[in-house]
């Protein structure tokens, strides 16, 4: 089973899988959107069905729900859980610093509201995701669909101050029509490049009226997970300064390889 992985997806199911043994019983986790995400909650529900892991999730869109409940997590909101022990989550891109940017999925207001409301938030990842210099993926901005032209128009006029290599936005598309996020926003992709100074961009966007919230995650990633295709994984944690170094063997299972859909 685990030959048909590309060398990618064998990264993303080694971060995931090592990510997993952060959840304990008892605890209340932040579930993660996007294909890296996904592999998490089917190790997760694997654990739950198999090891009798007993933990309530906290799902950040509509679609890890839905596939979290399939493999027998059980799912609460986050005004239900109130607090989280962990979140684990994937990325578009990682620095040294472990600031992000996330909202390739879209599902990034959720995901940071998530992230936020946790003691702890550990990124997986694929050695790809990181990056010297944050802004070589496009930055996700969710706006409210009002006026979203003039937001839009706001946005790269103030990116003309601002360190950064480009000044371009893009409505997300689905389709013919706008892709519209779990909260019934739109998304706006910023081309920027390179990002000189994250912080600072992330604080002027979330000023301006219409948007709602960015995709750039300062100071809220504790540790990142990066996956190999070779099965290593790497243990980066930012609070202690330690780097922890581990193999994975690809161990085939029905469960959890039949299914490459998401
Ligand atoms: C979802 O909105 C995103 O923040 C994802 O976490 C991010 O795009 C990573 O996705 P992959 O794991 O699919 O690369």
């Amino acid at each position: 089973m685990s030959g048909e992985l590309s060398p990618i997806d064998k990264a993303k199911f080694v971060a995931a899988k090592r990510a997993a043994d952060f959840v304990e019983d008892g605890m209340r986790v932040g579930l993660g959107t996007g294909s890296t995400a996904a592999w998490l909650v089917r190790c997760l529900g694997e654990m739950v069905r198999e090891e009798g892991l007993k933990f309530r999730g906290v799902p950040t869109s509509t679609r890890t729900a839905e596939l979290a409940r399939e493999v027998g997590i059980e799912v609460v909101s986050l005004d239900e859980a109130k607090w989280l022990d962990i979140t684990i989550d994937g990325a578009d891109e990682f620095d040294a610093n472990l600031n992000l940017i996330k909202g390739g999925g879209g599902a990034l207001l959720q995901e940071k509201i998530v992230a936020t409301a946790s003691d702890q938030m550990v990124v997986i990842a694929d050695a790809g995701k990181e990056v010297e210099t944050l802004g070589a993926f496009p930055l996700p901005v969710e706006v409210i669909p009002f006026g979203w032209q003039t937001t839009q128009a706001l946005i790269e006029e103030t990116l003309v101050s601002m360190d950064v290599l480009g000044r371009s936005a893009t409505l997300r598309m689905n389709g013919d029509a706008p892709f519209v996020t779990d909260e019934g926003n739109y998304i706006l992709d910023l081309h920027l490049n390179r990002i000189g100074n994250a912080r600072q961009l992330a604080l002027v966007l979330n000023q301006m009226p219409g948007v709602v919230e960015n995709g750039l995650f300062i100071d809220i990633c504790d540790i990142v997970v990066v996956g190999y295709g070779d099965g290593r994984v790497e243990l980066r944690d930012i609070n202690e300064g330690t780097v922890e170094h581990d193999r994975l063997d690809f161990v085939e299972s029905d469960n959890l390889f039949t299914d490459l859909a998401d």
